[in-house]
């Protein structure tokens, strides 16, 4: 049984999977969300991942049982070793769900953020103790997608950064630090490059949006998924490495960068995607489809646990 309490606030799509993580590593979880029926829809979302993490593997003395409910978001903070917030996207509401986790939990307790695109430095502002408050972004859903995004803020410690970035290694995330502020962090950025063209592509008619998923999930998203970019183009360079490949390719991947397209100024493109998805999907049962996704991603988890030998 692992020592500690995590006090999960908003429980929604992601607070819900935080806390069926952290109840999955040991942990004793506090939940907190004002909205009606909260409790129940939070326990039965957490029965629905359950037989995922047992399949994932459960930490000794980990059980359902240790999630209680709290009141208020006060009380679910009191006396938690972490806290991890999931309320809604909203400056003035995270600000004032920041402080109400501050009446409850103690002061050197560090508090962590799930927001997507929030900047730590404006959420920051105003609580009693900024410098604990970090960005633990993770990615949906958190209970089976290990990359946890962590950031400090214009007013946070870089011992916090530091003991955040700890304490989601030991619990078997894969946190990465983020040294500067951006919009969108890291990981989405990525994938918006990749959406950018996509749509530009489908716009102007290069290829399908069937042939587009079809390029990226059985080409470089195969790879993608074993190595990141970086190292696959350390391979792409033979003896010579990376830096021969960017000898050898840079000029030309310079010249296509130039003719990348923009992202849509205008929601015309939604239809044109929706189009295209709905083509791809004819004769597919997409709830089948979602859960051999989830079944495969279990899979090529346990496989990545058998590989140290990849960074
Ligand atoms: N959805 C994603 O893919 C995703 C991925 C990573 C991070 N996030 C971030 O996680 C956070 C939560 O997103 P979500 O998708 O779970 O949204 P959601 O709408 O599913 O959940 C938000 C929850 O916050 C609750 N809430 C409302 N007011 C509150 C208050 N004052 N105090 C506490 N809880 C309150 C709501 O009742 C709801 O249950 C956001 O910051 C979002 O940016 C979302």
């Amino acid at each position: 049984m692992t020592d500690g309490t995590i006090a999960v606030v908003g429980t929604g799509l992601i607070g819900a999977s935080w806390a069926a993580y952290y109840l999955a590593r040991g942990f004793r979880v506090v939940a907190s969300d004002p909205a009606p029926g909260a409790q129940q829809a939070l326990r039965e979302r957490i029965d629905g991942f359950w037989p995922t993490l047992e399949t994932l593997g459960l930490d000794e003395g980990a059980s359902r049982d240790r999630l209680e409910f709290a009141p208020s978001i006060a009380d679910a903070a009191r006396g938690a070793d972490f806290v991890q917030e999931n309320g809604p996207e909203r400056l003035d509401v995270k600000r004032s769900i920041l402080a109400e986790i501050e009446q409850g939990v103690g002061e050197d307790v560090l508090i962590a953020t799930s927001s997507s695109g929030l900047l730590v430095s404006e959420a920051q502002k105003g609580m009693r103790h900024p410098e604990r408050l970090v960005l633990g972004h993770p990615f949906n859903p958190p209970h089976l997608i290990p990359l946890v995004e962590v950031l400090g803020g214009e007013q946070t410690s870089s011992e916090n950064v530091e003991r955040a970035l700890a304490f989601y290694a030991g619990i078997g995330k894969k946190p990465i630090r983020i040294n500067r502020e951006v919009p969108g962090h890291v990981a989405n950025r990525l994938q918006d490059a990749l959406w950018r063209e996509m749509f530009h592509l489908v716009r102007t008619g290069v290829a399908s949006v069937a042939d587009i998923d079809t390029a990226i999930s059985y080409g470089p998203g195969l790879r993608w998924a074993l190595m990141g970019p970086f190292l696959t183009m350390h391979a792409g360079g033979g003896d010579g490495g990376i830096s021969h490949f960017l000898e050898h390719l840079g000029p030309a991947m310079r010249d296509w960068a130039r003719d990348l397209g923009e992202y849509p100024e205008t929601d015309e493109y939604v239809s044109t995607m929706a189009e295209g998805v709905e083509d791809e999907l004819a004769g597919h049962d997409w709830a089948a489809a979602l859960a051999a996704r989830d079944r495969l991603l279990l899979g090529l988890l346990a496989a990545k646990a058998e590989a140290p030998e990849i960074p």
